[in-house]
C-alpha cells in the first residue's frame, strides 16, 4: 500500500512537472523598421524551407514575394540597395486586436545570435503583461526576427512589431526606401509619442500604430511580461507562411 502510494505520488509529481510551462520573464518594446525579417532567410539550409518555411516578405508595394525569391532578396535596409528588387516587412505584420484582453502580432525576440536559422524563428509565445497600462492583458506573438541586444533591451525581451513604434538602430532608411521620404516615423526608440502622430505614417500603417494607444493604452516600452511557448494560431501562420 505504501509502495503504491509512493508510485502514485511520483506519477502525480511527474505529471505536474510536465504541465508546468517554462516561463520567461522579460520586457516588451515596440519597433518597425520596414526591414526584411531575418527568419525570411535560411542561411543556406534549404531543408528549413520544407520544415519550418520562411517568413513571407514583400516588395515595396506590400505585395508578397514568392518564397524562393523572398529568401534570396536583399533586405531593403541595406544602404544603396535597389528598392525595386529589395525585400521589406509586409504591412500585414501589424498587431491585430482580437478582444479587449487579447491581441495577436509578430515580434523580434532578442537573442545572442541573429542567425536566420535561429531555432526560435517562427515559434509563437503567449505574453502576459505584469506592469504598464496593459497589465493582465495577453498577446500571442510569432517570432519573425532574432534581434540583437542593446541599451536597455536584453536577451529574451520582445520587440513587438508596431508601426510607429521606433525605427531602431538601423534608422529610417528601410522605411524611406519602402514608402518614400515624406513620413515622420518618430524617435528611433519609442517612435511616435501619441495617437495623433500615427497620422504622420503611411495610411496603411495607421491601424497598427493606433493599436498601441487604443488597445495597449500607452508606450509599451519597458513593460514587464511573462511568456511561454504556445501553438501558433492559424491566423498568424496564414500571414507569415511559417511555423515552428
Ligand atoms: C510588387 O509585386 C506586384 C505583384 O507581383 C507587382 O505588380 C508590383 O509591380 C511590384 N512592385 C514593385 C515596386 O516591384
Ligand atoms: C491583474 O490580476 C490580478 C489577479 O487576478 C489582480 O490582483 C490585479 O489587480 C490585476 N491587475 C490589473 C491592473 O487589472
Amino acid at each position: 500500500m505504501l509502495l503504491l502510494y509512493h508510485h502514485l505520488l511520483c506519477l502525480l509529481t511527474l505529471r505536474h512537472h510536465a504541465l508546468v510551462k517554462a516561463q520567461t520573464v522579460a520586457k516588451t518594446y515596440t519597433g518597425w523598421d520596414c526591414c526584411k525579417p531575418i527568419c525570411a532567410s535560411t542561411d543556406n539550409r534549404p531543408s528549413l524551407l520544407t520544415t519550418r518555411g520562411a517568413v513571407r516578405v514583400c516588395n515595396r508595394s506590400n505585395q508578397p514575394l514568392p518564397t524562393t525569391a523572398g529568401v534570396s532578396a536583399v533586405t531593403g535596409c541595406q544602404p544603396g540597395v535597389n528598392t525595386n528588387t529589395a525585400a521589406y516587412l509586409c504591412d500585414t505584420y501589424q498587431p491585430i486586436p482580437i478582444s479587449n484582453d487579447l491581441s495577436y502580432g509578430f515580434a523580434i525576440q532578442v537573442q545572442d545570435s541573429q542567425a536566420a536559422d535561429h531555432p526560435n524563428c517562427c515559434k509563437c509565445y503567449q505574453l502576459r503583461w505584469l506592469t504598464g497600462a496593459a497589465a493582465n492583458k495577453t498577446m500571442i506573438v510569432q517570432v519573425v526576427t532574432p534581434g540583437g541586444a542593446g541599451g536597455d533591451v536584453k536577451r529574451g525581451d520582445m520587440i513587438i512589431l508596431t508601426p510607429g513604434g521606433g525605427v531602431g538602430p538601423l534608422g529610417q532608411g528601410g522605411c524611406n526606401g519602402m514608402y518614400g521620404g515624406g513620413y515622420n516615423w518618430g524617435g528611433a526608440q519609442g517612435g511616435v509619442r501619441n495617437r495623433q502622430e500615427c497620422e504622420r505614417l503611411p495610411g496603411g500603417l495607421w491601424g497598427g500604430c493606433y493599436w498601441r494607444w487604443n488597445w495597449a493604452g500607452g508606450v509599451v516600452n519597458g513593460w514587464d511580461v511573462v511568456y511561454h511557448q504556445v501553438e501558433c494560431p492559424g491566423r498568424l501562420v496564414g500571414i507569415s507562411g511559417c511555423v515552428a
